[in-house]
């Protein structure tokens, strides 16, 4: 038996323990916001925070999270009352097909926890473990910034700048 919270709830399974936690969310729990990509901790979809830091679900054994606070896309908040960091997502229209933004969104927001006003280089490396295959990552970034309280940053300048 393994005991831990998601969502500030406790939740106790008797599935196997090296099961990953990603099964558990979405078939036991049918919490489906994280979503399975690659399932080899290449993609970020799956992405959830576990004591308030990213992690890969697909990737994370229900043994590593016994007694452990657990929080999925579902927890930051609902479709009438987003939490900020989805409302920013709403905001900037970061999602094409939509599949990786729960794991964006999961990523900014353990972002945050760790720096509450990371700088434009730590935002686009935080980001940089998740893949967007629609290509919205301009967006994404964007709606990260804004999450964070930054300014609109000047697209030109920074892709100038990373391009030198
Ligand atoms: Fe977990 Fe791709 S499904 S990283």
């Amino acid at each position: 038996m393994t005991k831990f919270t998601v969502n500030d709830k406790p939740v106790s399974t008797e599935t196997a323990p090296d099961t990953p936690l990603l099964y558990v969310l979405r078939n036991e729990l049918e919490l489906n916001g994280a979503k399975f990509g690659c399932g080899l901790g290449q993609c970020g979809a799956c992405t959830v925070l576990l004591d308030g830091q990213a992690i890969f679900s697909c990737l994370t054994p229900l043994a590593a999270i016994e007694g452990r606070k657990v929080t999925t896309l579902e927890g930051l908040g609902t479709i009438d009352n987003p939490g900020p960091v989805q409302a920013a997502f709403i905001e900037e229209q970061a999602a094409q097909c939509g599949y990786c933004i729960p794991g964006m969104i999961m990523r900014t927001q353990g972002m945050l926890n760790e720096n509450p006003s990371p700088s434009e280089e730590e935002i686009r490396e935080h980001l940089n473990t998740n893949l967007c295959r629609c290509g919205t990552h301009m967006r994404i970034l964007r709606a990260a910034r804004r999450a964070a309280g930054k300014p609109p940053a000047d697209e030109a300048a920074l892709a100038e700048r990373s391009a030198t």
